[in-house]
């Protein structure tokens, strides 16, 4: 039974295949949490210390018994005003002032098949695996003097060791009520050493891991950018202290919400370590008429006790099953070609057909035309809004544009940035209230950009309306929808006062359902997201986009680390990765042509370069990468990636291998960094073959036994120069 109630403990125990989580109705009807980790059987709340303590309170209807205390208690759902004074996640004030609220366990009911929540992503049963049937845990708590209502959600995938949790908040009292936070999650664990990893980073530079030691200050991270940002990810992991790549437990903490959050963690007073995961709660004040309901976002939350790898590959498979759908999902996607570094917005169509006609002749599969094609946009400073062609610049009509490239045998894509306008644009002339501003206040540009009010459902559908009718007439097979400024000016035109503190989140909704009308309506169409490279690259948008391009940043030392830090919470199928000209126009920095293809072979792969300008064997090597990408791509979308080097600490050389899960082919990349003259012998061990079988190097044809290359690894003697890269295809013999 994967969700389990025993009536004489009042325990209710989820266990997945590997794991198990544990909720106990506990004294006055807490509902605690008593556990979660490897699976276990009994009721786990004997690890619980009762007791007085000083100044943590007990509740009124503890009477004399001062053993009870919210304070102390590990809790579910733990809330502001019932005595609990660490993170709590759920925050309400009454419209006439007074905040706090104190929830009790009113019921529960579990249901066979999973929950869905209105207009937010959420993981989806495996089509390819019925017999890993998830289910549904609800759980009833309410608090007495508000009247309000909260529906804990919890969702059980056995196979994928997963656990999701979200919360519907109802007011079912007589009086508004105002949210002020609402997390997804909240986890309390009794005792233990315990680091949080999260994922910092900045345009150009995502998501390098950080582990900070828990301490009884409280951690917080998060975003206040209205998306999920480049500076912190919504993917964060709990660590015990020992964790490594290979040994120790963890639990990784992935929010589908692309964005403003926060994540908490922190120890109390005693020694229990909470950590806390949701929806920002600073600028969010939702008001809840009577009868009105709240959900939070989900969060999907994997324990592990062998290590990080462990982890990631969880992780990795719960986004490839659960979270990415329609036809892309799993399959291998067109090798592209992208317009925008070789010319940004300087084109016409003789320009755009040749680079299409050169790119088609060597075998590139799909050509992407980036920013630049649409109403007076020249530049930054104008155009975005009025999505209809300039057929001036484009020399006619898109449609007659696609069926050009169609019949150079390529697909067609096309970039759009839906949420974002211009003052300059036709769009903003004539609904400049469409845009987020402050009545009397100059708003903050963003690469000279205004936010267009997508939790205004008008706004969104008149976007959207422009855009399908020119899809209608071109169809794309690709569209990359991006997203390249924070918010700011957080305000709407639309209504009064009590509706501004729900802006942000409506904006988020504004966005899903931008997204879900597109796919409804081009069911076969690949969505790569973006948001100036990976601004926005989180479990949410993966539910709409199975590819998120990972960085603006495609200079390929810099993408190990970034891909690296990605790798953690999401697979490689998921990595939008493209060779692109050196030097650098991030860096400057000039890398081998076969460095950047070893680097970028990931689940999109293409290219960002002018490929006219290319010499004879620089085109033999664009026809191998293509190749390559066809020949890995299976690996690529669904062998397990292991991590061997961390190249943030290791300065020598980054190392990667993907193996397939059959563990009868592998992939293993090597790119050295920094060069010392008298270099030292230096092993590379290998992961997850199997120790008895015998593998052969295709390339060199030698045979070596799977413990030995993982036992002794491999010599990097034969990396002598700076950047380059070595690639061996492991096949068994
Ligand atoms: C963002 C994207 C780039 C490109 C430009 C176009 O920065 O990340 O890849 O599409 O916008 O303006």
């Amino acid at each position: 039974m994967p969700i389990a109630y025993d009536k004489t403990s009042q325990t209710i125990t989820l266990h997945t295949d590997h794991t198990s989580y544990q909720m106990k109705i506990g004294p006055c009807g807490f509902l605690m949490h008593t556990y979660y980790g490897p699976r276990i059987t009994g009721d786990m709340s004997y690890a619980i210390a009762w007791g007085d303590r000083g100044f943590s309170g007990n509740p009124y209807d503890a009477g004399t018994d001062r053993g009870i205390s919210a304070d102390v208690m590990p809790l579910e759902y733990p809330c502001e005003g019932s005595g609990d004074y660490r993170y709590t996640a759920l925050g309400v004030r009454r419209a006439d002032g007074p905040s706090g609220c104190d929830l009790r366990y009113k019921d529960h009911r579990i249901d066979s098949g999973i929950y869905t929540l209105d207009g937010l992503p959420c993981l989806h049963a495996n089509e390819a695996d019925p017999a890993d049937d998830p289910s549904t845990l609800t759980v009833l708590l309410g608090d007495e003097s508000t009247g309000l209502h909260v529906e804990l959600l919890y969702g059980v995938f056995p196979h994928a060791d997963t656990i999701t949790r979200a919360a519907r908040i109802v007011n079912s009292g007589k009086n508004p009520l105002i949210l002020q936070n609402a997390a997804s999650a909240s986890v309390d664990f009794l005792g233990g050493e315990w680091d949080l990893i999260h994922f910092e980073g900045r345009h150009c530079g995502e998501r390098t891991p950080e582990r900070l030691h828990i301490r009884h200050e409280e951690t917080r991270i998060g975003s206040r950018r209205g998306t999920s940002s480049h500076q912190n990810n919504p993917f964060v992991i709990l660590a015990d202290r020992r964790t490594d790549e290979d040994h120790g437990s963890c639990m990784g903490l992935s929010l589908l919400y692309s964005g403003s959050f926060c994540c908490s963690a922190a120890m109390d007073q005693f020694g229990t370590v909470r950590i806390a995961e949701g929806i920002q709660p600073e600028r969010f004040d939702y008001r809840l008429e009577p009868g009105e309901a709240f959900e939070t976002p989900e969060a999907a939350m994997i324990f592990t006790d062998c290590g990080l790898t462990d982890l990631s590959h969880k992780m990795h498979n719960m986004i490839n099953d659960h979270i990415c759908r329609g036809p892309w999902a799993k399959r291998s996607r067109p090798v592209l070609i992208n317009s925008w570094e070789s010319m940004g917005m300087d084109f016409d169509r003789e320009k755009l057909l040749r680079f299409a006609k050169k790119a088609s002749g060597l075998g590139v599969e799909m050509m992407v035309l980036d920013d630049g094609w649409f109403g007076e946009r020249n530049s930054d400073y104008a155009g975005l809004g009025d999505w209809t062609v300039n057929e001036k610049k484009m020399g006619g009509s898109m449609k007659s544009f696609a069926e050009e490239i169609r019949s150079m045998g390529m697909k067609f894509g096309i970039w759009i940035e839906p949420e974002m306008v211009n003052e300059d644009s036709d769009l903003y002339r004539q609904h400049p209230d469409w845009a987020l501003k402050i009545p009397g206040k100059k708003p903050v540009r963003g690469r000279y950009q205004l936010v267009l009010d997508f939790s205004r459902s008008e706004v969104v559908d008149a976007v959207f309306d422009q855009i399908a009718g020119l899809f209608d007439e071109c169809r794309p097979d690709y569209v990359k929808m991006d997203m390249n400024r924070s918010l700011s000016d957080v305000c709407t035109a639309a209504a009064g006062e009590q509706s501004q503190g729900k802006i942000l989140h409506k904006y988020v909704l504004g966005v899903y359902r931008f997204m879900e009308k597109l796919l409804a309506r081009y069911p076969e169409l690949l969505l790569e997201g973006c948001s100036g490279g990976g601004g926005r690259y989180d479990a949410g948008m993966l539910y709409y986009c199975p590819q998120i391009w990972c960085s603006d940043n495609t200079d390929a030392i810099d993408r190990l680390q970034i891909q690296y830090g990605t790798s953690f919470g999401y697979p490689q199928s998921t990595f939008g990765a493209h060779v692109s000209a050196v030097p650098n126009g991030c860096t400057g920095r000039t890398v081998p042509f076969f460095t950047r293809r070893v680097v970028s072979l990931a689940g999109g792969f293409g290219f960002e370069l002018d490929l006219e300008t290319l010499t004879k064997e620089e085109e033999n090597e664009v026809v191998r990468q293509i190749d390559d990408y066809h020949t890995y791509s299976d690996l690529l979308m669904g062998g397990l990636y292991y991590r061997l080097t961390d190249p943030v600490a290791n300065r020598e050389e980054a190392a990667w291998m993907t193996v397939s899960e059959d563990k009868s082919r592998a992939l293993v990349s090597i790119v050295s960094l920094n060069r010392r003259g008298g270099q030292p012998l230096r092993f590379l061990r290998l992961k997850g073959l199997d120790s008895r079988r015998m593998y052969e190097d295709t390339e060199s044809g030698e045979v070596f036994c799977g413990a030995a290359l993982m036992a002794q690894g491999i010599p990097l003697l034969s990396l002598e120069r700076e950047y380059e890269a070595r690639r061996i295809f492991l096949r068994e013999v």
